[in-house]
């Protein structure tokens, strides 16, 4: 993908975020916010047989943020929690086309970060 490509995938994601809401029945949640700029993010996962049965969050923060946690939500959707603890940092940049020195690197990481705190809780 060109970054042009990448950039307008992130503006749909953010303009249209998937799963964004609150599911009315989960066994798992977990909040995070990013400290340097005050944004915040929720998400809640109903995990039956420890497969992710559905995902959803809610959040209010920038483009990246929300993108990430859209993007990173259809991801792993119906998938095994233990291949999701598997998704390293550099995976959820490289969905995003971003770099590892990007300095909007908080952004990126606030989805996969709340998710893995999601599961641990
Ligand atoms: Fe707050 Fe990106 S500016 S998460």
């Amino acid at each position: 993908m060109t970054s042009s490509l990448y950039k307008e995938n992130i503006l749909d994601h953010y303009k249209n975020p998937r799963n964004f809401k609150r599911l009315e029945s989960f066994n798992k949640k977990a909040f995070l916010d990013n400290v340097t700029c005050g944004d915040e993010m929720e998400v809640f996962l109903k995990i039956e047989n420890e497969i992710i049965q559905n995902i959803s969050f809610e959040a209010r923060g920038c483009a990246i943020s929300i993108a990430a946690m859209s993007m990173l939500s259809e991801k792993v959707k119906g998938i095994k929690t233990s291949e999701v603890t598997k998704i390293a940092d550099d995976e959820v940049l490289k969905m995003l086309g971003m770099e590892k020195k990007t300095p909007r690197i908080k952004c990126a990481l606030l989805s996969i970060q709340t998710l893995r705190k999601a599961l641990s809780s």
